[in-house]
């Protein structure tokens, strides 16, 4: 695979491999299916700049189920494919589609009378496998406490945007082993970059899903990296990365979380040690003072506004290429 260039898009929406699909983590996708996207997004978005306007789903319908808050994704999604010309609905709050306590099966197998695609935000990794095993549609995972593949293909871009590649690069993403990092380590693994991850003790990615990502990566596993110094991480890195130190659902911890994570808060000093241009990322929402300062998500490494653009050319990017089947 050559990652040095996003250059092939798939050409027709009715030919591609991800027709009628599910995303529900990186890992379900081959290489040559990560960069088929990618490449996609990419020629969607430069057509879009350019004032082409189609819509290739004018009867089609995305039901989007938010059982935790969000504003890049909820709008990012409903955007994306009210611009493919598709309707939306959202269930979020006290009418997500789940807060009746009506099961997984009853509330899927209705949804897909109705719509075409449903994405989902939920806890559990297993409950959007469940929302999966139901549907005949295409299921999107629009982030569990395990995933985050949507934000995933969109640090992907962004990255490809501003080295020019998605070869060779060093990659540190220093903090907590959430959702975030878990996605960080399938993409190493689907691409083959270097990818170093420094956490506290204790707050690791999950082990089950580190040798998942070994297992499959082409280096043998060779490129992915766990440590707990962040300086073994950002030195001389090319892509540094931070999150939130308490993702949603873990807020209680958060005052204790805030003294564990001190050493590993990403401010001027901290980027010092990446390479000269190196590129900062942060998926948002970021807690400024916290786990990054001001003077880094407002300096001239910040690419965290492009990267939640991309949200929107990349999710509608996937939406396009999941719903042929539906053409
Ligand atoms: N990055 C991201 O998913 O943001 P939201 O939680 O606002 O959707
Ligand atoms: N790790 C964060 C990501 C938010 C987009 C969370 O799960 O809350």
């Amino acid at each position: 695979m050559d990652w040095s260039k996003l250059d092939k898009p798939y050409s027709t929406l009715e030919n591609n491999p991800l027709a009628g699909r599910d995303l529900l983590r990186l890992l379900d996708l081959s290489p040559e299916e990560l960069h088929g996207i990618l490449s996609t997004s990419l020629a969607q978005k430069q057509a879009w700049k350019a004032g082409e306007r189609s819509k290739p789903y004018a009867d089609a319908a995305v039901a989007i189920i938010m059982e935790k808050p969000s504003l890049r994704t909820r709008v990012s999604f409903e955007l994306g494919a009210k611009r493919l010309g598709a309707f939306t609905t959202v269930l979020s709050g006290k009418d997500s589609a789940f807060s009746r306590g009506e099961s997984v099966k009853d509330t899927v197998m209705v949804l897909e009378r109705f719509v075409d695609v449903i994405v989902i935000r939920t806890f559990e990794q297993k409950k959007v496998e469940e929302v999966a095993e139901y549907a005949g549609i295409p299921v999107i995972n629009a982030l569990s406490d395990s995933f985050h593949p949507c934000q995933g293909l969109g640090d992907l871009l962004t990255i490809y945007e501003h080295l020019g590649r998605l070869t060779d690069f060093k990659l540190a993403y220093v903090g907590d082993g959430n959702n975030i990092a878990h996605t960080f380590l399938e993409s190493a693994a689907l691409i083959g970059f270097e990818l170093v991850i420094a956490t506290p003790v204790g707050y690791e990615p999950n082990a089950k899903i580190v040798e998942e990502c070994r297992a499959v990566s082409a280096c043998g596993g060779a490129n992915i990296h766990l440590t707990h110094d962040p300086k073994v991480a950002l030195t001389e890195a090319d892509v540094v990365v931070t999150d939130t130190w308490a993702s949603m659902g873990d807020e209680d911890e958060h005052a204790e979380r805030v003294k564990v994570f001190e050493p590993y808060r990403i401010d001027a000093a901290a980027l010092a040690l990446a390479k000269p241009g190196a590129i900062f990322e942060h998926c948002l929402p970021a807690h400024r003072g916290e786990e990054v300062t001001d003077e880094v998500m407002d300096g001239p490494a910040s690419v965290i506004y492009d990267e939640a653009e991309n949200r929107l050319h990349v999710q509608k990017a996937l939406m396009s290429l999941v719903m042929a089947s539906k053409k």
